[in-house]
């Protein structure tokens, strides 16, 4: 698909016009659409069949003008707009220019719309296709044109984001929707060393041997109960940087089926966690943007990848492991993986590559839908400064994130009984936060951030954006993060 700015209609098969609620043609609109097809249009506002109501669709096939359709959307009250409304917006022209089988199409926007707008459009264009016997076809969609007032300098390096985003999103998705018997540890190291040649990144993949050697005892005690065994996979990016320290360190949860353990999820609480890979997914989705555009700095991703599986091999509940920076953690949940898996890949990654700073992306808790619900990510971390900036390329990618205190009375309440720490305590209740508290144990000096994408990687009902399983959450907002701390 190729996308175009322009600041006049261009033609195509259909052109979509979005109106709030009680809005009709402007006068550029009018000029612009020709006398004819304007006439047209207004004569439906007129008769009351469009008033701009939230959701509303009419399709007008103007006779003699350059569109074969031309499309008006119904945004509803603009007061009364939901955050994610452009981004819905967005989705819904791509489900409109599917259905119409279009080759090429038009959208009218404005400056303060266009991003959001062409995000929600492109993240509406996927469908998870791989399980489907039929319906295999690629679509008809060559070219999309967004008409905007003017078109500066900015638009243009908007763009070629979005663009990247439509190239690399659908893989990221592919590969988080991918059920878990199809998709192991070691398969998430051989995808990587893949795109890492195509795309132009090194992979090391540290194996079960290598991990168990370096004393990664706490990522490889996870993954024992599994027949495919446990991996730390090291993405290293460098691009016009001579630099020692990475500029930032992208570190993701990659469990590729959490069954619990021998905690074992009940159903109902158990199906969708082949999506418990999603932050090693995000990660390696944001190398292979930085690399693929040349951003000039050196990057590092780390995947720490296992299956927490149930088996006469697997961990007991209780069981106490040493992880990499020599601490001990008392596994009393098997369930609480993530936050083992990642104490071993923070930790090493510190002490290995001395990043100038560190984020962690994962589907750490469930609980952290209770504070935030499914739409919000979780985010925490021990740098003022640093939490600011990632909320900060959250907003401006139009990902929704919400920082939740990590204050030190919660680190400490992960001090164990018999070991160092354990993985949970009862009676704290801040689910969220217990898990980055945790995870604050092994983390020395580093600025560091925890997205918890827990409730926002996956979506149990469709919404308008995505209409079955994963979310891509997170990875807008790591690009843009690698952006704002590039060379
Ligand atoms: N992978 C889950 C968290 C999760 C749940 C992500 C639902 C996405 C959807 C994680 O490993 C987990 O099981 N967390 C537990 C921790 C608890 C045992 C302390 C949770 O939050 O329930
Ligand atoms: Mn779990
Ligand atoms: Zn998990």
């Amino acid at each position: 698909m190729k996308f175009a700015l322009s600041t006049s209609l261009t033609t195509s098969d259909v052109l979509f016009l979005s109106f709030f609620k009680s809005e009709t043609l402007n006068a550029k609109m009018k000029s612009a659409l020709g006398a004819k097809t304007a006439k047209q249009v207004e004569a439906r506002f007129k008769s009351k069949d469009f008033e701009g109501d939230e959701g509303q669709t009419l399709t007008l096939f103007p006779e003699g003008s350059k569109w074969k359709r031309v499309v008006l959307l119904g945004r509803g009250k603009n007061a009364e707009a939901v955050p994610q409304a452009t981004e819905f917006l967005g989705a819904k022209i791509s489900d409109c220019a599917k259905a119409a089988k279009a080759t090429s199409i038009t959208i009218l926007t404005d400056e303060a719309d266009f991003s959001e707008l062409a995000y929600g459009f492109v993240l509406g264009t996927y469908e998870f296709k791989r399980y489907k016997a039929q319906d295999k076809k690629t679509p008809s969609l060559e070219k999309v044109t967004f008409v905007l007032p003017t078109v500066k300098k900015g638009h243009c390096e908007q763009l070629t984001w979005i663009e990247s985003f439509e190239h690399v999103s659908p893989s990221v998705r592919d590969l988080i929707n991918t059920c878990a018997g199809d998709l192991n540890p070691m398969d998430m190291a051989k995808i990587a060393e893949q795109v890492g040649k195509k795309s132009g990144f090194k992979v090391t993949v540290l194996d079960l041997k290598k991990l168990r050697k370096l004393g990664c005892h706490a990522l490889a005690g996870v993954g024992q109960g599994a027949s495919s065994e446990p991996c730390m996979v090291i993405l290293e990016y460098r691009h016009k940087s001579k630099a020692k320290e990475p500029n930032i360190a992208f570190i993701g949860k990659g469990i590729t089926f959490d069954t619990g353990g021998l905690n074992l999820k009940p159903t109902g609480h158990i199906e969708t966690m082949n999506q418990d890979m999603t932050g090693a997914a995000i990660v390696l989705g944001t190398l292979q943007t930085l690399a693929e555009n040349k951003v000039p700095g050196y990057f590092l991703g780390v995947m720490a990848c296992a299956e927490n599986a149930i088996s006469d091999r697997a961990q007991h509940p209780g069981d106490v492991v040493k992880a990499y920076n020599g601490k001990t953690i008392e596994v009393n949940n098997t369930d609480a993986e993530g936050r083992v898996v990642l104490a071993d890949a923070l930790s090493y990654t510190e002490k290995n590559y001395k990043p100038k700073r560190m984020i962690d992306i994962a589907t750490l808790t469930g609980a952290v839908t209770v504070a935030l619900g499914y739409t919000i990510t979780g985010v925490m971390g021990t740098e003022q400064k640093f939490l600011d900036c990632v909320l900060d390329c959250a907003k401006r990618v139009h990902e929704r994130m919400w920082p939740l205190p990590l204050d030190e009375d919660f680190v400490k309440l992960c001090k164990g009984n018999c070991s160092d720490l354990k993985n949970t305590t009862d009676g704290v209740r801040a689910g969220a936060i217990m898990g980055a508290a945790f995870l604050k144990h092994f983390v020395e000096k580093t600025p560091w951030v925890h997205l918890d994408v827990g409730g926002t990687a996956w979506v149990e009902h469709p919404t308008p954006s995505t209409k079955y399983g994963a979310t891509t959450a997170g990875l807008r907002t790591l690009i843009e993060l690698a952006k704002h701390y590039a060379d």
